[in-house]
């Protein structure tokens, strides 16, 4: 199988699995509205990196497939909360994302906040639902939501959002600035390579790999996100560009500019291959995955 079939394989599962726990009857009494307004932002595309990762990593340390869906979509859920409570008005303000208006923009701002904090609340219903399916591997599952939930939680993606807004219209700083990327997207993006880890019983020292894998992915990730608000295509990314040099946000580029964000990013992408050594082999996918997100334009 190709690169590009084998994310699409990975994709399909998790928009099954997104679209089969955004419904009716996996949450009991969930006013209209309010499931509306989760589709709407859940399942509008989006490169769904994060679940493919966690799949991704669980089939290279031949782990249970089966039992890592519900983690990714859970996770896929967790990023677009982060998302449609990103762009609202309190906060970065944007009018489109994924290709189509923001949330609030559509429903409303109060409605926008309860579609996130409802995709985060219901994500932990279905990890939790998902690990009680396994009672055999409980233990792995409840390692694998606690990765989750630290790397999203307040000493990981809601830390780094916050600095983030703090330091909007500040001079840049290289420690702070790290420490915004480090946590508002690599904690995020190290998650379902721990998940994957934890529920695949991954002995220590491939977990540390992953670990370091992760961080210098999201690292590079981000650094690339804020190149692409300056040279990126708008139409072809889904969001508007130009909207962190009028926010005065605090970025790579704005520290050192754009040649040496993109030397920083290629830096980065490189040493996240060199990780990925103890894997031999079977991380073809993950290797492939950074060599590809090093021409993103999306
Ligand atoms: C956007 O994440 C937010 C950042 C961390 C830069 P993605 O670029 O993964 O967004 P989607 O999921 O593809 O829309
Ligand atoms: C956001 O970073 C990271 C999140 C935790 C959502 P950005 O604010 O740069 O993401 P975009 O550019 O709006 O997607
Ligand atoms: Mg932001
Ligand atoms: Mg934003
Ligand atoms: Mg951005």
């Amino acid at each position: 199988m190709t690169y590009e079939e084998q994310y699409a394989r990975y994709r399909q599962m998790t928009e099954e699995t997104l679209d089969a726990l955004l419904s009716d009857g996996a949450f009991a009494r969930i006013p209209s509205k309010l499931l509306q307004s989760m589709r709407y932002s859940a399942l509008a595309g989006g490169k769904r990196i994060r679940p493919v990762l966690l799949l991704a990593t669980t089939e290279m340390l031949s782990g249970p497939l089966d039992e890592a869906r519900v983690p990714a979509a859970a996770l896929e859920m967790i990023h677009t909360y982060s998302l449609i409570h990103d762009d609202l008005p309190g906060m970065d303000d944007d009018d489109y994302r994924r290709g189509r208006l923001t949330n609030h923009k559509v429903f409303g701002v109060g409605p926008a906040i309860l579609a996130g904090d409802a995709l985060l609340n219901g994500a932990y219903e279905c990890l939790i639902g998902n690990a009680l399916r396994y009672p055999a591997h409980l233990p792995r599952h409840v390692q694998a939501i606690a990765a989750i939930a630290g790397r999203a939680g307040v000493g990981g993606m809601i830390a780094g959002q916050s600095i983030d807004l703090e330091s909007e219209g500040k001079e840049p700083e290289l420690a702070t600035l790290r420490y915004i990327h480090e946590h508002k997207t690599a904690d995020l993006l190290t998650a379902p390579l721990e998940a994957a880890a934890a529920i695949s019983g991954a002995d220590d020292g491939k977990r540390e790999a992953l670990r370091r894998f992760g961080y210098a992915v999201g690292v590079a990730f981000q650094i690339d996100d804020d190149i692409l608000d300056i040279v990126g295509d708008a139409a072809q990314m889904g969001k508007a560009t130009g909207m962190d040099a009028a926010r005065g946000k605090m970025t790579w580029p704005a520290l050192a500019g754009l040649e040496q964000a993109k030397a920083e990013s290629a830096a980065l992408w490189r040493e996240a291959e060199e990780m990925l050594s103890v894997f031999g082999d079977k991380a073809g996918f993950l290797r492939d995955f950074a060599d590809h997100m090093t021409k993103r334009k999306n």
